[in-house]
């Protein structure tokens, strides 16, 4: 797995008068079944979040509001990425070390999960993470 399995989905918007609609279907916008859904908000200014790598774990992240970065990092390789409109999720294969940071006041990342939470499945020590991949 690398960053390159990482990427930018357009999700579908339906718009009017009345304003926009985005919807999300397992496996047919996003590669895997969502089991789990979860969400960060009133993140202090400044602060950080992160700062982990799942084994198996497929995510896609949505800024639902405002906007924050996202640092992908395969070991190799590593790429900041700017969210900030509630119709693009981006979506982070396992064995991807993540950090987030810049959350702008308000902001809401929703993610959702293709499994239920399993602290078994982290990888929270970035030197195990590298031993991990580089074996
Ligand atoms: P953590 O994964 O470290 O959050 P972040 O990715 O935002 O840094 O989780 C923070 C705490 O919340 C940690 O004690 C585990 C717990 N947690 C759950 O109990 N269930 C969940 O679905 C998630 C994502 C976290």
């Amino acid at each position: 797995m690398s960053i390159a399995d990482c990427n930018l989905i357009d999700l579908p918007k339906i718009s009017d008068h009345r304003g926009n609609l985005t919807f999300v279907e397992s496996r047919i916008h996003i590669p895997f079944a969502i089991e789990r859904v979860y969400y960060l908000y009133d993140v202090p200014g400044g602060a950080e979040r992160g700062g982990h790598a799942h084994k198996e774990l497929c995510q896609l992240i949505v800024a639902m509001s405002g906007s924050f970065d996202i640092v992908l990092d395969d070991g190799k390789e590593k790429k900041r990425i700017h969210l900030n409109r509630s119709y693009t999720g981006l979506y982070v294969c396992p064995m991807i070390w993540r950090e987030m940071d810049n959350f702008s006041s308000g902001s809401v990342c929703m993610v959702l999960a293709s499994n239920r939470y399993d602290e078994a499945d982290y990888y929270r020590d970035y030197q195990d993470f590298l031993r991990a991949v580089e074996s």
